[in-house]
């Protein structure tokens, strides 16, 4: 089996091969963590989105969809606690001069005493063959609980020292475990500090009267400053949810792992405004709702699991990610938080405007609680671009790479391949191509011999290919192979629009839902 380090190697090197994502800027080198969507990139992007707009908006009566601005007024990041809060501790390492992540560098060191442990029960399983029982091992055997112990106290030690802001701490765990700097070797640190991960710039012409902003760090503080605006012009009772898709941007200080972790990226956000002490029923069901949206996607269910989060930022009081199983193990995809009253209630108090609804069954005034549903975009991108990427040994030993991505989602629905281009077959398919243009995203070939060209079409994900022979120009029928099962049939021109619509339309998947 490829060595996980090797699939993702090749992820961003197909990624980068046909035309889905380029490194920003990379005539000039480059820009760390931004990236560029390609041709067929943008093609996956629009379609990820629009499948997550339909089954928000579309498929639900009390969800709108609206497009907030990225430049807010500055206060709104102070309301939100960003200003104050949104830090990450960082500390420089003296000699490369490198900078990470204080806490990763801990949770780093941790992750390696629990693959001491994995292997551990590796050894254990292989010695004793089917008579093995895990649960009874990890709950016996000394080593694993011993590392198991160390890894705890260790993250609990560090989870305190953060919350404390004993920043010295932080610096006296890593010196104590003795972590290096993981390309030098060196153990020479400076001070722990935070570093606040908004991104500044200035609305004005002149220096003094130029006014401090920040490009949003994330797309919901745009909901919740337009909450009683959408709640009026929509006329929604509560409960009714706002979704919206957009650019939020992160100074990250360890930015890695391709578009994982960007510093300019997308989300996909909804507000779920629900009366209060109703909160928790809706986290719930905003849970298994947005597993289920995953889940129709076909990538297995094996690949996803949630994270309940035991420790809550000050303003939840119920928080869950949704991890999917990428090249380098189980990360965060999406996070479902109830956010309690807190953004509402902060924005009423530093804007003195009233945030409220009045509930006609109570018969009262209140700030309504909101359940968040987060995911993003490019994570989503990467987590079905790496699943689906496969390279196949077909029966007659040769080799194709395919991307299996969900039909409705293929950059290009199908690809119209004439056989060649003289004996009027490149004008019948240049008709063909004309006629299926309105309703399907096209790619139209004649160049290198078909083979060639279906395994550029296989390498992208497109579902059908349709190819135009002699025959065709007189039982006006052509060939049309599937991506998935190469199966090569014989159908009329006029069924085309038909079986291309039934493969690739969204209702396949929404339906799931
Ligand atoms: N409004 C809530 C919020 O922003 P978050 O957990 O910070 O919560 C939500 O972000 C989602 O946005 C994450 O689950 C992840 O998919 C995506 N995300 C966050 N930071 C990112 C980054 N630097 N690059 C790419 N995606 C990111």
């Amino acid at each position: 089996m490829a060595k996980q380090e090797d699939v993702f190697k090749k992820v961003i090197s197909h990624a980068k091969e046909y035309g889905f994502i380029f490194p920003s800027s990379e005539i000039y080198d480059g820009l760390s963590a931004v990236y560029d969507y390609g041709q067929n990139g943008a093609e996956l992007k629009n379609n990820i989105k629009q499948y997550w707009w339909k089954a928000m908006v579309q498929l639900n009566e009390n969800i709108v969809g609206i497009d907030s601005a990225i430049l807010m007024h500055p206060t709104t990041w102070k309301a939100s606690g960003h200003v104050d809060a949104f830090n990450d501790p960082l500390i420089d390492n003296k000699d490369s001069k490198k900078r990470f992540r204080a806490d990763t560098l801990i949770e780093d060191y941790c992750a390696k005493i629990e693959d001491k442990e994995k292997k551990e029960i590796e050894k254990a399983a292989k010695r004793f063959g089917d008579a093995f029982d895990k649960d009874q091992f990890v709950a016996t055997n000394p080593k694993v609980l011993e590392y198991r112990a160390r890894r705890e106290a260790i993250l609990s030690r560090m989870a305190k020292s953060l919350e404390n802001e004993d920043l010295a701490d932080v610096k006296a765990l890593i010196e104590e475990l003795e972590i290096a700097d993981p390309d030098t070797g060196s153990k020479n640190w400076t001070d722990v500090r935070q570093f606040n991960l908004m991104f500044g710039t200035k609305l004005g012409a002149s220096a003094d009267s130029a006014m401090d902003l920040y490009l949003r760090p994330e797309t919901a503080q745009g909901i919740f400053v337009n909450f009683l605006n959408v709640q009026k012009t929509s006329r929604h009772k509560l409960p009714f949810g706002i979704a919206q898709i957009g650019k939020a941007f992160r100074n990250e200080i360890v930015a890695r792992q391709f578009i994982f972790r960007m510093r300019e990226f997308e989300q996909m956000e909804m507000q779920f405004f629900v009366a209060p002490g109703t909160e928790l029923e809706f986290y719930e069901k905003w849970k298994q709702t947005r597993l289920k949206w995953h889940l129709a996607l076909g990538l297995g269910d094996e690949n996803y699991r949630f994270h309940d989060h035991e420790k809550l930022a000050h303003y939840a009081n119920a928080a869950a990610d949704i991890e999917f199983n990428f090249p380098f193990g189980f990360k965060e995809l999406e996070g479902i938080h109830s956010r309690t009253d807190f953004d509402l209630k902060a924005h009423e108090k530093f804007s003195g405007r009233k945030l409220q609804f009045f509930d006609p069954e109570r018969n009262e005034n209140y700030v309504p609680y909101v359940v968040e549903t987060s995911v993003g975009l490019d994570r989503l991108f990467l987590a079905l671009f790496s699943h689906c990427l496969k390279d196949e040994v077909l029966e007659d030993g040769s080799e194709r790479t395919v991307l299996s991505l969900p039909p409705a989602l293929a950059p290009v629905k199908a690809a119209i391949l004439p056989l060649m281009k003289k004996d009027g077959l490149g004008e019948y398919a240049e008709k063909i191509f004309n006629d299926l243009k309105y309703d399907f995203n096209l790619i139209y070939e004649e160049k290198d011999s078909i083979g060639k060209r279906y395994r550029r079409q296989d390498a992208i994900g497109t579902p059908y290919c349709i190819t135009i022979d002699h025959d065709s120009l007189n039982d006006h029928t052509v060939t049309l192979r599937d991506r998935d099962t190469m199966v090569q049939e014989r159908v009329p021109v006029s069924e085309l629009r038909r079986i291309i619509d039934e493969k690739t339309n969204f209702r396949n998947i929404l339906s799931k839902i």
